[in-house]
């Protein structure tokens, strides 16, 4: 594919926002959507292309906004739709692109279709949710389990059935076998795409349908003492079910009536099953979430397979993407360290594919430890000790070094956490910062189609370095990555000209390179062009 005919989403950065945790403009120590507008500048000169924002609409905030209450609003503590509307209207002039977050398989349980929906079991809305009798012992109608810990089923002792849920008890599944549900939601996807946003990142997508019959779900057989409930059988009935293809064909019909909007899904799934959502004629999400680079251990040559194995599975006409971190998982910079995060971001960024940012994971963040007593995530607190706890990583965005880090003149919602250099203003004024090899790698990548849109093939390399190059046109680009503290060398065949190096994770080595192998320092990673 060349750079004029990718789509924006193909050759752009996407970032994305936890907008509780990116800067508080009134002081309640809560990020707000005005907070996030004003913030803009940082994602300009940052380079990126587009923000996918978490959920802000109407909430009882059981689940931090994945508990929604009403699809077409602004929870008052993020603002207002004007808000939101001027949020747009400054990210569109500025050029960047909005992505909300679209949570469609489950509602809060104060959506007022719930409401209706649990008045008992003639309600018009009964349907629209997945009511069940009980099993013949009167216990829940069958084991799925809740990927919050216990049952995910609730029993509602007024009509004598179940609900299900699979998330919290907060969070009752829609019934998207209905077509009045399916035909409501899309209304609330033509709601914002007539407000303008340029795309939507949907919620566990893979969940919307599930098995017809309700069958029991399998046990697993990794399942052990230490892990979390939902491991303790595989989702195979409760999830990912054919007739969830008809239904994302559905939304992306919806998208492409107003032109070049984006449709995301966020799939946890082995890499042959997550590539079936790209639909079997490309009708289904454009980017299905691949999340792989987060589950796999760090180590060269099974990376080199992974990624190999990624490029290979994309149907043809599918576009890849590559995921770091997000707000469920642990921070990079906690699971491989500093100087491997560097390494990590410039895999990211030169992989053939959409690469996603999660904010603060440029300033090389840390997990930020919060004590029992000020957990915030339910899950954690449903399951505590087994280290699944999600708030380490929504720490508050640091603009300074002042104590509140420049987030809030309020108490943040979650602490601040240690590393105060750590931060934008700090990180700008720095060459060698992680901000400062973030702008460059992504600069560079809209300089050069060939990491923007360019084909990727794997070179042969040993032990712990990676290698690949990326072409386009006349232009061939070759990665090389170090993921060891150790030093190494590769000996590459080099071009007629010799390399010559474009940046290298430690942005203190650019220009020709000498002949003979090519040599990389322990975490060192380059990016090198030919002559
Ligand atoms: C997704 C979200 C997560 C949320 C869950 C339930 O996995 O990313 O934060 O808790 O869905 O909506």
């Amino acid at each position: 594919m060349g750079i004029d005919d990718s789509a924006w989403w193909q050759r752009g950065a996407i970032y994305q926002i936890y907008p509780r945790s990116f800067f508080d403009s009134n002081g309640d120590g809560i990020g707000d959507l005005d907070g996030i507008r004003r913030k803009l500048g940082h994602l300009v000169e940052l380079g990126v292309d587009a923000a996918w924002i978490s959920p802000f609409f109407p909430s009882p905030m059981a689940d931090f906004g994945y508990d929604v209450a009403d699809y077409c609003g602004v929870d008052p503590l993020f603002g207002t739709l004007a808000d939101f509307d001027a949020l747009i209207a400054e990210a569109h002039r500025l050029g960047l692109r909005i992505i909300l977050d679209f949570v469609p398989n489950h509602t809060s349980d104060q959506h007022p279709w719930f409401l209706e929906s649990r008045q008992g079991r003639e309600s018009a809305k009964r349907d629209w949710y997945i009511w069940r009798d009980p099993a013949p012992d009167g216990g829940p109608p069958n084991n799925w389990m809740s990927n919050f810990g216990g049952s995910a089923w609730a029993f509602d002792a007024a009509s004598g059935q179940y609900y299900y849920h699979a998330f919290l008890r907060e969070q009752p599944d829609l019934n998207w076998r209905n077509p009045a549900v399916q035909d409501a939601m899309m209304e609330a996807l033509r709601f914002w795409l007539e407000r303008g946003v340029d795309g939507f990142r949907v919620d566990v997508i893979w969940h919307l349908v599930k098995d017809a019959l309700f069958r029991d779900n399998p046990p697993n057989p990794g399942y052990g003492p230490g892990q979390p409930d939902i491991n303790r059988f595989q989702q195979i009935r409760s999830t990912d079910q054919p007739e969830v293809f008809d239904i994302i064909a559905r939304m992306r019909a919806t998208l492409a009536a107003y032109g070049d909007r984006v449709l995301i899904g966020e799939i946890y799934l082995p890499v042959e099953r997550l590539v079936a959502y790209y639909g079997e004629r490309l009708e289904g999400v454009h980017l299905p979430f691949n999340f792989q680079l987060i589950a796999a251990s760090w180590h060269a040559r099974g990376l080199d397979e992974m990624i190999d194995e990624y490029e290979r599975a994309i149907p043809e006409g599918g576009w890849p993407n590559w995921v770091l971190g997000n707000h469920d998982q642990k921070r990079i910079a906690g699971r491989l360290g500093a100087a491997q995060a560097r390494v990590a971001a410039m895999l990211l960024l030169t992989l053939r594919g959409t690469p996603t940012i999660y904010y603060g994971d440029e300033l090389g963040l840390p997990n930020v430890p919060v004590p029992p007593e000020l957990a915030q995530d339910p899950w954690e607190k449903n399951e505590p000790g087994l280290g699944v706890g999600r708030d380490p990583a929504r720490a508050p965005m640091r603009w300074n070094d002042s104590p509140r880090a420049g987030f809030t003149t309020g108490t943040p919602w979650l602490p601040i956490g240690p590393q105060p250099e750590l931060n934008v203003a700090t990180e700008a004024a720095d060459p060698r910062s992680m901000l400062a090899l973030h702008r460059r790698l992504l600069a560079l990548r809209r300089a050069h189609p060939a990491l923007a849109v360019g084909g990727y093939e794997r070179i042969e390399a040993e032990g712990d370095l990676l290698a690949y190059r990326r072409r386009e046109g006349g232009e061939v680009l070759t990665v090389v990555l170090n993921l060891s503290a150790r030093e190494e060398s590769l000996d590459l065949p080099a071009p007629a000209g010799g390399w010559r190096c474009l940046v290298s994770t430690g942005l203190d080595r650019e220009g020709p390179e000498p002949a003979g192998p090519l040599r990389l320092r322990p975490d060192e990673g380059v990016v090198l062009a030919e002559g």
